[in-house]
């Protein structure tokens, strides 16, 4: 399965992802994680990114193509992959389709998870993260037993930078504007699947895989 994930900031691709990959093992190619990982490593990557991503912006083109690049030529994703935050434009939705194409890979579908903008700011603002195995929380919706540690693995849990009001907003307003388009591109290639990303993350799951035909 050679999959987009499609969604708003917070809308749950990063949530669905990680349960996909545990069901069908294959990668989640998460951008956003590979920057925040580039930045926390002080790489020269990730000192180019870290001033667009506190911001709210997206990170130019270029760095994210290069980086995406390299992850889809990877042995571990010849046999699918879930492609997260990314494409996040137009331009980059078709550097990856000439990119599929040199690999001679075509993608199976562009899932868009659905969620109204109302419910978003509190999903982002509520979000902690596991510094070790990556496992998402909720202080609101699905809050760990213990304040601040995984459940999981009992590691550290910590806020995103880009998770303050004033940010969020801001990458609101650029999905909109930057993002929101690619719904119609791929509707338009015969790909696009959608669901809602409302509700119980279990259930959701369930529909992803029904729609999907998992
Ligand atoms: P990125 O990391 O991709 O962030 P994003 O798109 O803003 O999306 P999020 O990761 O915030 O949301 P999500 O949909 O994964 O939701 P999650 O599952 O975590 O990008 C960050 C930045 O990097 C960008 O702003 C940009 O600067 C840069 N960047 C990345 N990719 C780029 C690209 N291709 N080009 C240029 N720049 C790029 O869920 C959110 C919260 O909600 C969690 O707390 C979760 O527990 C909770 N939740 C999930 N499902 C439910 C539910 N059903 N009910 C209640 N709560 C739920
Ligand atoms: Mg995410
Ligand atoms: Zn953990």
């Amino acid at each position: 399965m050679k999959l987009v994930l499609l969604g708003a900031p917070g809308a749950g691709k990063g949530t669905q992802a990680k349960k996909l990959i545990e069901k069908n093992a294959i990668p989640q190619i998460s951008t956003g994680d590979l920057l925040r990982a580039a930045v926390a490593a002080e790489t020269e990557l990730g000192r180019e990114a870290k001033s667009f991503m506190e911001k709210g912006e997206l990170v130019p083109d270029t760095v994210v193509l290069g980086m995406v690049e390299e992850r889809l030529g990877q042995d571990d994703c010849q046999q699918g992959y879930i492609l997260d935050g990314f494409p996040r434009n137009t331009a980059q939705a078709e550097a990856l389709d000439q990119m599929l194409a040199s690999l001679s890979m075509e993608l199976d579908a562009a899932l868009s998870v659905d969620v109204p903008l109302e419910d978003l700011m509190k999903r982002l603002t509520g979000r902690r993260t596991c510094r070790d195995c990556g496992q998402m929380y909720n202080i609101y919706f699905s809050a760990p037993a213990e304040e601040g540690k995984c459940d999981k693995c009992g590691g550290e849990l910590y806020q995103r930078d880009d998770d303050q009001e004033a940010t969020i907003s801001k990458r609101l307003e650029v999905y909109n504007e930057q993002t929101a388009p690619l719904i119609d591109y791929y509707a338009s290639k015969g790909i696009l699947k959608s669901v809602s990303g409302t509700g119980d993350i279990e259930e959701i799951f369930a529909n992803v895989c029904a729609t999907l035909g998992l």
